[in-house]
């Protein structure tokens, strides 16, 4: 049959191995160096990205010559996520079984809308739904969605919330709208991450009906504060402050909103792991009393980006909220995921939850996790002992924010401490001080690399006072 050019180079690429063969090759060699190499790219390296800005070509490259491009100029300039010495944001690592799982499911490149469009995808979204209720202990009624991030689950859930909650008092959000509805009432600590206030605005209800709770020096909801609650209401907790680590008390809020009928949503992007370290579910009791959760897989569970996932008590309601339809869609009698998430097409994320899950299993899981505490509390007490740091948090997990004597100095260490390499840290505000901020939130992170990190740190200082 008749090939066009672009067909002709195409199927030489796909049945010609060394393409791939190449990719894979320099990416064994990324692993290999990663580990080892500077957390964050020299400076050489970013200023050779330049290197990119290329007019777009009319006619199509050879893929092994894009490949070597990429590897050439993108891989110096990543950052060392993967290995145990990147403390910045809350970014976790990826686990090896995920990394493979997901090199496989590109070349399948499966669309996970419907069960009719990728089986697989669709069997496992169904046991891994049940993997994860059991591991939060939530009950196996609980679906789950998912979804690029917390971001996006966060505003999955809130969209289920609205929906139940106006449903409630007898408005049909989705065929009414907003203008006209009763008023909703949203209840949230003032510490609530900014992405659940996106959430709430992207949800069309905006800040101004959002009744703002006191949190204590933690950032933890004073939940005596709390005020009144009735059927009109959206509570939204959070497991993990995203500077201290801190945990909302769900036993004694999700108590009160169930009685009062509201809705609790819980932003758990990373924190909410901590159910399944057997030393830190201290800290998540009463998480299974709420109604909808946000949480990352590729934060402390280690799965690589992006993977979130919205889980929910109600299944129609947030079926509800994420309903579509279509005279061609073919429908799965048990469970389709795109009634789940905001999108119809997704890629499989799920496989790589899968296999990190299967990689770890429940046990791993619990290491994993209370080794990311430990870890922490090494480097605070670390910080603690040493002269010209103060650690602001208690360690209740994975977060230590740390300052120096004023704001000034602590930027000026921040700064060298980025520019030595040996780790990588961010910095952020807390309770009025410039801080810097450690997330210790990688499957590799082990004592000596904690001690290497603080020598760094220990450098920076004496440099930034010499
Ligand atoms: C507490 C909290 N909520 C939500 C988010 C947003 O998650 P994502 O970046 O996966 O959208 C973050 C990100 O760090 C977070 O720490």
């Amino acid at each position: 049959m008749e090939k066009n050019d672009v067909q002709k180079k195409l199927f030489s690429e796909i049945n010609n191995k060394k393409l791939f063969q190449r990719s894979l090759g320099n990416s064994l060699d990324y692993v290999e160096e990663v580990f080892e190499r500077t957390v964050f790219p020299s400076k050489q390296a970013i200023s050779n990205l330049d290197s990119f800005n290329e007019a777009l070509p009319d006619n199509g490259l050879p893929g092994e010559s894009i490949i070597e491009t990429l590897n050439k100029y993108g891989s110096p300039a990543t950052v060392a996520q993967l290995g145990g010495r990147y403390f910045g944001f809350v970014n976790g690592s990826a686990v090896p079984a995920g990394i493979a799982a997901k090199l496989m499911a590109t070349f399948w490149d499966q669309n996970t809308a419907l069960n009719i469009i990728s089986p697989i995808s669709g069997k496992l979204e169904a046991v891994v739904e049940q993997w994860l209720n059991e591991l939060f202990g939530f009950d196996n009624k609980c679906v789950s969605g998912f979804v690029t991030g917390t971001s996006a689950a966060n505003f999955c859930g809130i969209s289920a919330a609205r929906y139940r909650i106006l449903s409630n008092l007898g408005w049909d959000v989705n065929e009414k709208g907003l203008r006209n509805a009763p008023a909703i009432r949203i209840v949230a600590g003032k510490h609530a991450h900014s992405s659940v206030i996106k959430a709430v605005n992207m949800n069309g209800l905006g800040q101004e009906c959002i009744e703002w709770v006191d949190t204590d020096l933690q950032g933890r909801i004073e939940h005596e504060k709390m005020p009144p609650l009735d059927n009109s209401c959206i509570v939204l907790l959070q497991a993990g402050n995203v500077n201290s680590g801190a945990f909302d008390n769900f036993n004694a809020v999700c108590k009160v909103a169930n009685e009062a009928g509201a809705w609790v949503h819980i932003d758990g992007a990373f924190g909410l792991w901590a159910q399944c370290s057997s030393t830190l579910k201290k800290w998540t009791n009463g998480i299974h009393l709420a109604d909808s959760w946000a949480v990352d897989g590729h934060k402390t569970l280690n799965t690589p980006y992006d993977c979130g996932i919205i889980i929910c008590k109600h299944q129609n309601a947030l079926r509800s909220a994420m309903h579509m339809s279509g005279s061609y869609i073919m429908k799965n009698e048990t469970r389709d995921g795109m009634y789940h998430t905001g999108d119809m097409s997704r890629r499989s994320r799920i496989i790589e939850l899968w296999a990190t899950i299967k990689s770890l299993g429940k046990k791993g899981i619990d290491e994993l996790v209370t080794n990311m505490h430990l870890r922490a509390l090494q480097f605070a007490s670390l910080l603690t002992e040493a002269n010209g740091f103060e650690v602001l948090n208690e360690i209740d997990f994975n977060q230590i924010i740390v300052c120096c004597k004023t704001d000034d100095l602590t930027e000026k260490v921040m700064r060298f401490i980025q520019d030595d390499g040996t780790c990588w840290v961010g910095h952020s505000k807390w309770n009025n001080k410039r801080v810097i901020r450690i997330s210790i939130c990688s499957w590799a992170t082990t004592k000596n690399d904690v001690a290497l990190s603080f020598h760094a740190f220990k450098r920076a200082l004496q440099k930034a006072t010499t």
